[in-house]
Parts: structure tokens; sequence; C-alpha cells
């Protein structure tokens, strides 16, 4: 059992997008993913699986862990989803010390958390429940900046650092490149996720970019990056009819 989480410093740079993707993409692969929001005062996760109005959530499952059978919530493929609670008084009221509790409970292949912008409480509770950390970051320098303090602390803290992964890749000109990345981080860059304006639309609508279209570019790079978790050589390379067919689906 891998427990990974998923780890930026700042905020907005496409955690929850990739965790939701890349549970969707080892599922894929046939493992056993469970997935989880420990981003716990704006969670989100639930959105994009459409378990947001879920009446048990990891809310509930912190206060007492008698619930989670019943906070497990399981997405068409298999995935098993705990979502947060956007009630604004469970939100207020969030105790995370229990979320090693949560997690020793969990038994699958890929446990996959959601975290928190910045380093605090909820961040750190994230950090020190896993065994390795996948960092994400955006092509711009305050990200790079934030992720470097993440990383500092997860090393702190003696976990594995999986990579880098560089997300919304040619959404602006002048960004940084993936040498720049690597050699402020001292990490490799392990998946450079592009900019997809279908990422947004499948968001809106509540669906998962890996299954609604899964040869759009920056689905492909979420799947490439699973293979990479599993230490799989194999990349998917789309054929052209495959990407046409994508392209027409918008
Ligand atoms: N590769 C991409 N292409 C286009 N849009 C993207 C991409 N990745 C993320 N986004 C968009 O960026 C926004 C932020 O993504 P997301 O919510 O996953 O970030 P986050 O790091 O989880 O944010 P927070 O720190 O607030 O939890 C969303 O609107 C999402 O649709
Ligand atoms: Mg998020």
């Amino acid at each position: 059992m891998r427990v990974i989480s998923v780890l930026s410093g700042k905020g907005g740079v496409g955690k929850t997008v990739i965790t939701a993707n890349l549970s969707a993409a080892l599922a894929k692969l046939g493992y056993d993913v469970v997935v989880l929001d420990a981003n716990l005062t704006t969670p989100n996760l639930g959105i994009h699986f459409g378990f947001h109005l879920a009446e048990i959530t990891l809310h509930d499952i912190l206060k007492d862990i008698d619930k989670l059978k019943g906070g497990i919530y399981i997405y068409p493929g298999g995935i098993k989803v705990i979502p947060g609670s956007l009630s604004v008084e469970d939100i207020l009221d969030v105790d995370p010390s229990n979320l090693s509790k949560v997690v020793a409970n969990l038994n699958s292949d890929f446990t996959l958390i959601d975290s928190a912008a910045g380093l605090g409480r909820e961040a750190i509770a994230s950090l020190s429940v896993c065994d390795e950390v996948l960092i994400i970051t955006n092509p711009d320098l305050p990200s790079v900046a934030d992720a470097l303090r993440a990383i500092k602390i997860a090393e702190k803290v003696g976990k594995k650092i999986i990579g880098v992964v560089l997300n919304r890749v040619g959404r602006t000109r002048n960004e940084l490149k993936k040498v720049d990345v690597e050699s402020v981080l001292s990490y490799p860059v392990i998946a450079q996720i592009p900019e997809d304006k279908l990422v947004q639309k499948t968001v809106n609508e509540r669906k998962l970019l890996v299954y609604s279209y899964p040869y759009s570019k920056a689905a492909i790079e979420i799947q490439n990056l699973a293979f990479r978790l599993i230490g799989s050589k194999y990349r998917i390379s789309p054929s052209l009819f495959d990407r046409l067919f994508s392209w027409i689906k918008l």
C-alpha cells in the first residue's frame, strides 16, 4: 500500500485536478485506489467526483472513526472517494489530528491525499500521514518558491519525494522551463501537464478528464504520470485519429 500526499505550497496550482485524475488513471490500470480530501477548510475534491453532497464526510470520520465505512463513496470505475464536508460549521471546528487513524484504517494499493494550500496545520497533517510526496507546481517563480518550501519541510520530516509535476505548461509565454525548475528544486520533473481547456470543462461538468477525454493533452500526461508511478516504462502516445476524436468531442 502506497500513501501519497499531493502537496504544492502555493494554492491553485492544480493539486485537486491532478489528485482526482491520477486516481482515475491508476484505477484504469486495475489498482485499488482511495482518494481523500485533506484540504479540510476548503474541500472540493468531492466536487470533481460529484460527491460534494455526501452525507458522511471526512469531517465526520475525523470525529468518529466508526463512520469510516459509511464515508467511502465508490465512483464508477471503482475509485473509493472520501470527500470533505462543505458545511461551514464542520469546517470551522475540524481537527486534523485523527487523520493518521483514518489513513491507517484504509486498505488499498494507493491512497492519494489531496492537500490544502499553504504549509499550515492542514498541509502538515496531510504530510505527516503519508510515506511519499508528489509536488505540484506551475512554471512560474512564486509557485516554484513555494514548492521549494514544501520540499524542505517534507525532507525535514523524512518523507520520500517522488518528484515534481509541472502543471499548466504552455499557459503563458516566458514561463520557466523544466530545467530551470529542476535546478531550483533539485528534484526531477516527472510530468509536464499542459494547459488544457478540457480540464476546466470537465471540472465544471463534475466529470473526470481521464475518463471523459482520455486522449486529451492533459489526460495523456496524467496517465503517463501513473505509468511512471508504478515503475512502468510504457507511455501513451495517441494516434492522430485519437487526437482528432478528442478534439471533435470538445
Ligand atoms: N492543466 C490544466 N489546464 C487548465 N486548467 C487547469 C489545469 N490544471 C488545473 N487547472 C485549473 O486550475 C484551477 C485550480 O486547480 P485546482 O483546484 O486543482 O488547484 P489546487 O492546487 O487544488 O487549488 P487549492 O490550493 O485551492 O486547493 C481550476 O480551475 C482548474 O480547472
Ligand atoms: Mg485543491
